[in-house]
């Protein structure tokens, strides 16, 4: 079965399938996390199974041995790979079933399969990876999983071993980890890149990752070393958007029904084709869409566009989702507009609280885009007129003033110039920089003393 012969389901009742399947299958359904944990090793939530954290170290006995969720994740370590492709987000929802030392690789292999097989995925189209281990690390190939796909009948080729950066999970840094399981749905030959190392793991829309079932077996230190967890547990991701994806016969995560109601009103402001290059439009749309449904997510935790921490995640995406406006030729606040769409888009998603909250939204984003207009306008008139010296590169010095001169952001003025095939001399920027601190030092001394 194509996916354009899948019967569409909303995103919502993809949720509510899952959880039920789940739930019917002795899972107890947790609440999800706040995108923000205090405590947490990481800024924003990224993965449905840190709120589980004690429990997967046996440190704390979990309400039951089976759980089920679904999760709201921010991910902006690669921000800037939004709008390249058909899948990159950086909130996203993560549907989740987790084992806390209960049911393992068959198990969960098991329960997967039957619920694939109810959204209507036909078996033939689907395609896994394992871990093939790492003699580095100490790690032997898993095995077991590849043999529990065999025994579920996939053929050796739609088994495919993959090395540590992609099969085995881990938070990014300490926490609890292990080898991992994906499963891919083959989209058709058509939308592959066509080499012959096409596979699964390779970036082009083909293959598109639907489901990551992690073994967490071990715990992993701020030295990057490995110890053994007292029992094996199942930590299981599915991303919802993804699957909306396939399930609604869409091309890409932008066109699922969370999306529809921001698209069209950012269609009216920016009719399709008003940038020459449909590419550089295509990814504006997207960065646009992206970030603005990041900034509902984030401002409902209460957090305001700022300087530090995560008011300063807040305030890039914000920027960035500003900028790319332009591109498309909008040249007021809009943001605030298109925050509100995707709050009606995800209604059944938020909670009554939330709902209540939405009308401080608007102004917040609106106040932040007109902050930002002013800095943009100088900023891009000056950046127009840094051209490379005779090694390539762009003045990291220049690039300095522009930020503590006119408050543009480097990593902006970095990333336009990077869309013109130009790159900056860093080394020159650090030094500006070491300059201009070596500056305020001195005359903040001699502040104090006189
Ligand atoms: N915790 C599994 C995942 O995020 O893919």
């Amino acid at each position: 079965m194509q996916t354009s012969q899948m019967q569409s389901i909303s995103s919502t009742s993809i949720v509510e399938r899952y959880l039920a399947f789940f739930t019917g299958r002795g899972h107890l359904e947790l609440p999800g996390s706040p995108l923000v944990i205090a405590g947490s090793t990481t800024s924003f939530t990224i993965a449905g199974m840190q709120p589980l954290l004690p429990y997967l170290r046996g440190q704390e006995m979990p309400p039951s041995k089976r759980l089920t969720a679904l999760q709201r994740c921010l991910r902006t370590v690669d921000v800037d790979a939004v709008g390249t492709n058909e899948r990159k987000l950086t909130f996203f929802h993560m549907l989740g079933n987790w084992s806390v030392g209960d049911y393992g690789k068959r198990g969960v292999i098991e329960l997967a399969l039957e619920l694939l097989r109810d959204f209507g995925f036909e078996r033939h189209s689907l395609w896994v990876t394992t871990f093939a281990g790492d003699p580095t690390l100490n790690l032997p190939p898993d095995e077991q999983t590849v043999e529990e796909w065999l025994r579920q009948g996939f053929p050796p080729e739609r088994i495919v071993s993959l090395g540590v950066d992609d099969n085995f999970w881990t938070m990014g840094g300490p926490g609890p980890c292990g080898p991992d399981t994906e499963i891919f749905y083959d989209r058709g030959v058509e939308l592959g890149c066509g080499k012959t190392t096409c596979q699964p793991g390779c970036d082009c829309p083909r293959f598109l990752e639907i489901w990551n079932l992690v073994f967490i077996e071990y715990d992993r230190f701020p030295d990057g070393s490995l110890a053994r967890l007292p029992f094996l547990s199942v930590d299981t991701g599915m991303g919802l958007e993804r699957v909306a994806l396939l399930l609604q016969g869409v091309e890409s995560v932008f066109e699922t029904d969370l999306f529809l109601p921001a698209v069209a009103r950012l269609t009216e402001l920016a009719p399709v084709g008003v940038v020459g290059n449909s590419s550089v439009e295509q990814r504006a749309r997207r960065i646009i869409l992206d970030h603005t449904r990041s900034a509902l997510f984030v401002g409902l935790e209460g957090i305001i566009p700022g300087r530090d921490e995560r008011n300063s995640v807040l305030r890039r995406l914000v920027r960035r989702a500003s900028r790319q406006g332009r591109i498309l030729g909008i040249d007021h606040p809009f943001l605030g507009e298109l925050v509100l769409l995707f709050a009606q888009g995800h209604s059944i998603l938020l909670t009554e609280q939330e709902r209540q909250c939405l009308h401080i939204l608007p102004d917040m984003l609106t106040n932040e885009e007109t902050r930002f207009a002013h800095v943009l306008t100088t900023g891009l008139k000056r950046l127009d007129k840094l051209i490379p010296g005779e090694d390539g590169l762009v003045s990291g010095e220049d690039l300095f003033k522009l930020h503590a001169e006119k408050g543009f952001p480097s990593d902006l003025a970095a990333e336009i110039l990077a869309e013109r095939g130009l790159q900056v001399d860093w080394s020159g920027y650090d030094r500006a920089f070491e300059q201009h601190r070596e500056i305020s030092r001195v005359s903040a001394e001699r502040h104090f003393q006189s």
